[in-house]
């Protein structure tokens, strides 16, 4: 069924500092099942294919070095409205910006060590989780 799942992913801000249990907590408590999840971590060329769009950007470079300077931990959301509604439990990407209460306001460090992503649309929900899992027929 389309628009019932999200892809995420906790950066490496966040892991390191050992965040997780308190963003999943949340996660959960917003009423969204994971359905897929695990801990690993990118490579700068995982992290650039990842991030491919932000290729032409001044930041992509220091992205890709960011995003694969840590632990990541993926996972694959289900919720009614999955995108739109997990977009806004995350806040905006500048944590300067985001909401009181959501997940970059409480923990992002910086525009760039911003806690979390969250996709944008379900067309790359589906292309983001299938970058990191496998098998996903089975869930
Ligand atoms: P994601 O959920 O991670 O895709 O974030 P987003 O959709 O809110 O933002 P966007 O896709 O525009 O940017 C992707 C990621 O690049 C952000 O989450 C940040 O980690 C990083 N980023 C975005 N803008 C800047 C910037 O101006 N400077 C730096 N250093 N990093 C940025
Ligand atoms: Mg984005």
């Amino acid at each position: 069924m389309a628009g019932n799942r999200t892809f995420t992913m906790l950066k490496p801000d966040a892991v390191g500092a050992s965040k997780s249990g308190a963003i999943i907590k949340i996660i959960e408590e917003a009423g969204f099942r994971i359905i897929a999840m695990k801990k690993t971590m990118l490579t700068p060329e995982r992290a650039g294919e990842f991030y491919t769009v932000h290729k032409d950007r001044p930041f992509y470079k220091d992205l890709c070095r960011y995003m694969s300077s840590g632990f990541i931990v993926p996972m694959i959301l289900e919720k009614e409205n999955a995108v739109e509604d997990f977009r806004k439990l995350i806040g905006a990407t500048d944590p300067a910006k985001a909401a009181p209460g959501t997940i970059r306001n409480l923990f992002a460090k910086s525009i760039e060590a911003n806690a979390i992503h969250g996709s944008d649309s379900d067309e790359n929900a589906i292309i983001e989780g299938n970058f990191f899992f496998s098998n996903l027929e089975r869930f």
